[in-house]
């Protein structure tokens, strides 16, 4: 077949494709630049060898529509989609970074250890991804370090929802697309009816690999050894090979892959709340992990405010602000100007978006820091007169005007940086 850079400089449908940036078993994606929209994105193309099979044309299509409803801040967007018979592809977000893959080999390579505050974080990212396509009867079923994308600016991403399928649906999988040897599930190995449980398995499997630079299972060129081995075999205490690792983790990466699904953690939910526990336990954050609960209290009291979205045609945006040092994120209600801040005795006015809990004052937040304006065609940030302001870019934006922000902006307020995630109208998929 082609090389991949034969294809360099094409132009499909007003995309340029202007990179290659990797592949799996199904596709080869591509930096791909839009001139009108004078926007970069990634092109997932389908392996041409492959178009003759039906099954994995279907593949394509299911991770379109799968991706469709999936709008969150850890999950990849989808931009555009065309299935045809000749030439199938994915428009999806561009997300400059690493994949997950070659973060760890680095790791491995230089013979250090991933700090486990970074751990905790990544595993905490990807867990609130997967906790979301759980929430809409996903199950994403090839969760592995290949398909989690991190960031420059610190935000993971998780991708390839091609093999993902409905909870308790049942299927039949085409031959050599089940799952990949390291990560997956025993129940999944045995060919079972999707289940969100075994994608937490496979991220347990990756927790500790993160912690241990190893593959619990891996029998080195032996695919069906390693397959066997998540049937016969639970996996060590990460406690071996990272003596310092606090107890309390170890026990989560255990319970996470226990064989039998019903051993391990309900939920994701479950499993992120325990990892949250632990996280402001051991205080492995930088920022003070605020837990869930706080944060969402103080979103659900701004969204009780805000009046239904009543566009027509299609699921509306979504926007959502992303606490990069933590992983946690917050959804947010079109039509609605939230004020940031903190709370202070003296202050009569209770910030909707209170940060507080992260030690607000540390981090340089004011009292009445900023306002921030959701509308479905515009986000915009305004500094209300912050002590310490509020920075992109490495510029300071003027006080008392609305700056107008994109998908993917990072700000600072004060030092505290966050992030704003606009995922878009659905997107249309056309088909043809
Ligand atoms: N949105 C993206 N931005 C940057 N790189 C990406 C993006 N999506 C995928 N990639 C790269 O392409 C590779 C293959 O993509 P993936 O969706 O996993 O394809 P497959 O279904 O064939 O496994 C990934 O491992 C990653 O290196
Ligand atoms: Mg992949």
């Amino acid at each position: 077949m082609s090389s991949p850079e034969s294809i360099i400089g094409a132009t499909i449908d007003q995309y340029q494709l202007v990179e290659y940036l990797g592949e799996g078993a199904i596709a080869k994606v591509y930096k791909a630049y839009h001139p009108g929209r004078k926007q970069y994105a990634s092109m997932k193309i389908l392996h041409p060898q492959l178009l003759k099979d039906e099954d994995f044309v279907n593949r394509f299509v299911d991770e379109a529509r799968n991706l469709r409803v999936l709008k969150h801040p850890n999950v990849v967007q989808l931009l555009d989609a065309s299935i045809t018979p000749r030439f199938p592809y994915l428009v999806m977000e561009y997300v400059q970074g690493k994949t997950l893959r070659q973060f760890i080999n680095e790791y491995t390579l230089s013979q250090t250890r991933i700090p486990l505050n970074l751990t905790l974080r990544i595993i905490y990212s990807v867990g609130l991804a997967l906790s979301f396509a759980h929430q809409n009867r996903l199950v994403h079923r090839d969760v592995k370090p290949s398909n989690i994308l991190l960031e420059d600016t610190g935000r993971v991403v998780l991708t390839d929802f091609g093999m993902a399928k409905l909870i308790g649906q049942p299927y039949v999988t085409p031959p050599g697309l089940e799952g990949t040897p390291a990560y997956i599930s025993p129940e999944q190995a045995l060919g079972q009816a999707p289940e969100p449980a075994s994608d937490l398995y496979s991220l347990g499997i990756i927790f500790f690999e993160l912690l241990t630079s190893l593959q619990p299972h891996t029998s080195k060129d032996d695919p069906v050894a390693t397959t066997i081995n998540h049937l016969t075999h639970d996996i060590p205490s990460p406690i071996e090979y990272f003596p310092e690792l606090p107890e309390e983790v170890a026990a989560i990466v255990l319970k996470a892959t226990r064989r039998n699904i019903k051993e391990r953690y309900a939920t994701m939910v479950e499993f992120l709340e325990e990892l949250t526990r632990v996280r402001l336990k051991n205080k492995t954050a930088k920022l003070p992990t605020a837990s869930l609960k706080e944060l969402q209290e103080s979103s659900d009291r701004a969204a009780s405010w805000s009046p239904p979205d009543v566009r027509l045609g299609g699921e509306p945006s979504q926007v959502s602000l992303h606490f990069i040092e933590t992983g946690q994120v917050l959804n947010l209600k079109l039509n609605k100007e939230y004020l940031i801040g903190r709370q202070h005795k003296s202050q009569p006015i209770l910030p909707d978006i209170d940060l507080t809990p992260f030690n607000a004052y540390e981090w340089g937040i004011s009292r009445m820091h900023a306002s921030l304006a959701v509308r479905p065609d515009m986000v915009s940030i305004t500094d209300i007169g912050s002590a310490n302001g509020t920075w992109h870019n490495g510029k300071r934006i003027p006080a008392n005007q609305p700056y107008p922000l994109n998908h993917g902006d990072v700000l600072h307020l004060g030092k505290l940086k966050v992030q704003i995630l606009n995922y878009l109208d659905n997107p249309k998929i056309s088909n043809s």
